[in-house]
């Protein structure tokens, strides 16, 4: 595992369309707020936010809101997302005390069906002042796909 780099640019893009999802965020029971925003290759942004329900297990998280978004909105879909070929990066944010987020293990394995291994995903700190940033497979090694169905 090696931390990955990215351009400022895309780095302040990421944490300011993260800070905009979190602002969305539905979290009434935990409070804990989380962001995502997925870059494409021609500059849009796909957010997504956690949407929390009383029977906690129907709660979704920021990072598969905006992944499920990502692949619905997309006019060309026919089950093969054009969009999902020109995602850039990943950033996650959350309300975190100390140090940046890390997505769930739900997520990365929801992430992990979609997008390559080498993906970058950028973790910032509660304010978007700091980040970290790793590959998908850095964050989930050894995976299960659906290459190992072999079907
Ligand atoms: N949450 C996310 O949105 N993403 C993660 O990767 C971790 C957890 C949300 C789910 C729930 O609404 C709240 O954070 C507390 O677990």
């Amino acid at each position: 595992m090696s931390g990955q780099i990215l351009d400022k640019n895309t780095i302040d893009i990421l944490s300011r369309e993260c800070i905009r999802a979190r602002e969305s965020s539905y979290s009434p029971y935990s409070k804990f707020r989380v962001g995502c925003s997925i870059l494409l290759t021609n500059g849009k942004i796909i957010r997504g936010c956690n949407v929390e329900v009383a029977s906690f297990a129907g709660t979704i998280c920021a990072e598969r809101t905006a992944i499920v978004k990502l692949i619905s909105d997309d006019e060309d879909n026919n089950g093969n997302s054009t969009k999902l070929q020109q995602v850039e990066c990943i950033g996650i944010i959350g309300d975190t005390k100390e140090g940046v987020i890390t997505p769930c293990g739900i997520c990365r394995q929801v992430l992990r069906e979609f997008l390559p291994s080498k993906t970058k995903i950028v973790m910032f700190n509660n304010d978007g002042t700091q980040n970290e940033i790793l590959t998908l497979e850095d964050l989930l090694p050894y995976s299960f796909g659906s290459d190992s169905l072999g079907t």
